[in-house]
Order: C-alpha cells, then structure tokens, then sequence
C-alpha cells in the first residue's frame, strides 16, 4: 500500500475502466472484461496491441542497450530512415526524429522558416496541430492557445477552398501546414484539387510545403501517406501516433532541397535506440502483413456496412480513418458502444463517431462494431 502524497493534474475527463492487458484488437480491463478497441488509443496503435514481433523487437533491444544520446553513432536510426524511405515511396527525402506529433511540426516549421527566412504561416480551418507553441499558434481552437503562444504569423484559410489558397498564399508566406485528411476536425478529406493547388501556390511563391501526417498518416488511409491519393509531394511530412504503435516517437521527412547544418535542430531523447526498435518493428510487420492493403479493404468493408447500417448525416474518410456524422450529439451512441457492447470509439467534434482502429483489425472485429452500431441506433431512436 502507498499512501497517497499528490494529485493528477486533472485535464482528461476519464472513463471508470482500467485497462491492465491488451491483444491484438482488445483490451481487458482489471475486472476481466474484454474491449474490442476500435479507437487504437487515438490512432496510435498501428500493427496491433502486444504485436510479438513488436514485443520481442523492443525486449531484444532492452536488453542490449536502451538509450545513449544523439552524440554517437545510432545504426538503428538508419535502418529506420532506410525502411521508411522505401515503404512511404520517399527513399531521397531525409529522416529527424522526435518523441511526438507536436514536436514534428514544430521542428517542420523551424525548419520551413530556417530555409527561406520568413515568419509567415499559413494554416487552416478546423485544424489540429499539436500543443507546443508554433504547432498550438497553427491549431485553429483558441480554448488551448496560451497569450504567451505567439499567434500573429498565422492566417487560417478555409479548408479545401482553392480559391481562398490561390489569394491566401503569397510570397510572403513561410510555410503552409496542413493535414491530408483531418482528424480533431472531424475526419475532413483533402480534396485532390485543393492539394494540387496547395503545391502549385507554393512553387509560384517558394513557400514550404508541410503535410501533416501525424494522424492520418503511416497507412491508415491505405496509403502510406494520406496526400499521396492526390499525387503531390510535399516538402516537409510530420508523422507520429502509429509510427511506434503505442512507443513515443515522432519524425519528419525531408526533401532533398533543404540543407542540414550542425546544430540547426536536435533533442535529447529523438531517434533513441528503443523508440528505433519500436519503429522498426512497426514497419516490418506492417511490410509482412500488407497492413495498408487490410486498411484499405476493412476500411472499404466497414464504409460499406456504416452505410447499409444507415441513420447518420454524413460519412468521411479513407481507409481505417472513418467519421460517421449523426445529426445529434453522439455521447450517449458512444456510451452505448463502450458500456453495453464493450467497444472504444473516438470522437470528433459533438456528433461525429471518430473510428481510427489498429492497421490488422479484422473483418470479423468489423461485424462486431456494425452489429453493435445497429442496435445502439434502434435504442437511440426509440
Ligand atoms: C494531425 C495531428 N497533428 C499533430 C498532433 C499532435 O500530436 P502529439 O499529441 O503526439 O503531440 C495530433 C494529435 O492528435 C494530430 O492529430
């Protein structure tokens, strides 16, 4: 027994359940009670909870040597810039690594602004960003933006209006950040000509280019990134969340027109030889299990079904990156799925069902969901 000495800080709203093991595409909490985990804990687990590869990639490297700083030779960063540059199609662009999605795109715009030596970002509507102080001042939800987060570079755009960009981007215009499909924001799909747009405003005015991939990158649209539906390549792509499958690790890749200089960005715990073993371990098994084509099939499935369910407004996303809008607040449809089927959802807004399950998740995970959905939403009508 410990006697309690300090409080949590209290900024999460908790559900009363305690997950103490995890499989695959279920949780067990500590009564027993099995979970189907249709929310991979906000898109971070990629390949599947406790994955053996997964276990034993990272077991083997604990016990070998967990972490040393940036200041020697770590060969597992290599191997991870080497797999990750063949999976994503981006084998030229270079790799820096970091703990998570904030540090990412604060890094992509440090790095934006370090290159053609301007202050101004362009960012859009609805976004989601991160929390540190330029990823935040690009977030467009003034309720988590601190006065002390500098925000008067930034011009929100609306997202997916190509004439709002055309006029928006201007030769004064550092970077634009962007997410392919966004995800606080409600599973909003990039049109292609908006992207295409995006690249050609930038390339007219020699501002950078970010996609942010944190979310709805590393597969989960059945891409490898989600802005490679529309055929564009951007200069700065940030990723995270499934890149360590529950590991923190975040990372961004760099096309070959930006130089690297000493010094010019770095962290003490990026690139670590556990966060490597993780990473790995994550693109292996996703290479082996062809987990992007199963994103995309299940997806497909699940899109497919969500639709022969019926009920809702609006239906978004690509792959396992899914919104079912309803025109009603859906707390109580996800308190039903969680409490009377046992089934995590996400959420994005006030009536949108997020569903951002693991890249192995099943087609028989996928029933589950659909049946239980079925009978959440007769309740919910009656
Ligand atoms: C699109 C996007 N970018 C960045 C982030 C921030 O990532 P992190 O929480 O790892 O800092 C998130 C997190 O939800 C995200 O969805």
């Amino acid at each position: 027994m410990f006697t309690r000495m300090a409080e949590l800080f209290n900024v999460y709203p908790l559900y009363d359940i305690e997950p103490v093991r995890a499989q695959g595409s279920y949780l067990w909490d500590v009564n027993g009670t099995q979970y189907l985990d249709l929310y991979g804990g906000h898109a971070v687990i990629s390949v599947g909870h406790t994955h053996p590869r997964y276990v034993k990639a990272l077991t083997d490297q604990l016990n070998k040597i967990a972490f040393y700083s940036n200041s020697v030779k770590i060969p597992q960063q290599q191997e991870l810039a080497d797999k990750l540059g063949a999976i994503s199609g981006h084998p030229d662009y270079a790799l820096f690594l970091c703990n998570s999605g904030a540090e990412a795109n604060e890094n992509a715009l440090k790095l934006a602004s370090f290159h053609n030596g301007r202050t101004k970002a362009v960012a859009f509507t609805k976004s989601f960003h991160g929390r540190t102080a330029g990823a935040v001042a690009v977030t467009d939800n003034p309720s988590i933006v601190a006065p002390i987060n500098y925000k008067e570079h930034v011009t929100f755009l609306p997202y997916n209006d190509v004439e709002a960009v055309k006029a928006g981007i201007t030769s004064e215009t550092c970077a634009v950040i962007v997410e392919g499909i966004q995800g606080v924001g409600g599973i909003q799909v990039a049109t292609d000509a908006f992207l295409q747009t995006l690249r050609q405003r930038c390339d007219e005015t020699g501002a950078i280019l970010i996609l942010d991939g944190v979310q709805c990158g590393y597969g989960r649209s059945g891409k490898f990134f989600s802005h490679q539906y529309s055929g564009i390549e951007a200069d700065i792509i940030s990723m995270a969340k499934g890149m360590g499958n529950g590991f923190p690790i975040g990372g961004i890749l760099i096309s070959p027109k930006f130089k690297a200089t000493h010094g010019m960005l770095g962290t003490t715990f990026g690139g670590n030889h556990l966060a490597c073993a993780a990473a790995i371990a994550v693109l292996d098994i996703m290479k082996d299990e062809g987990l992007m084509e199963n994103a995309l099939r299940v997806g497909n499935y699940l899109m497919d079904g969500i639709r022969q369910v019926g009920g809702y407004k609006d239906l978004r996303g690509r792959g396992l990156m899914i919104g079912i809008e309803y025109d009603f607040p859906v707390d109580s449809l996800r308190k039903a799925l969680l409490f009377d089927h046992k089934q995590f959802t996400g959420v994005a807004g006030k009536n949108t069902i997020r569903l951002l399950p693991s890249l192995a998740i099943g087609v028989d995970e996928a029933d589950q969901f659909l049946e239980a959905l079925q009978l959440c939403l007769k309740a919910e009508v009656a």
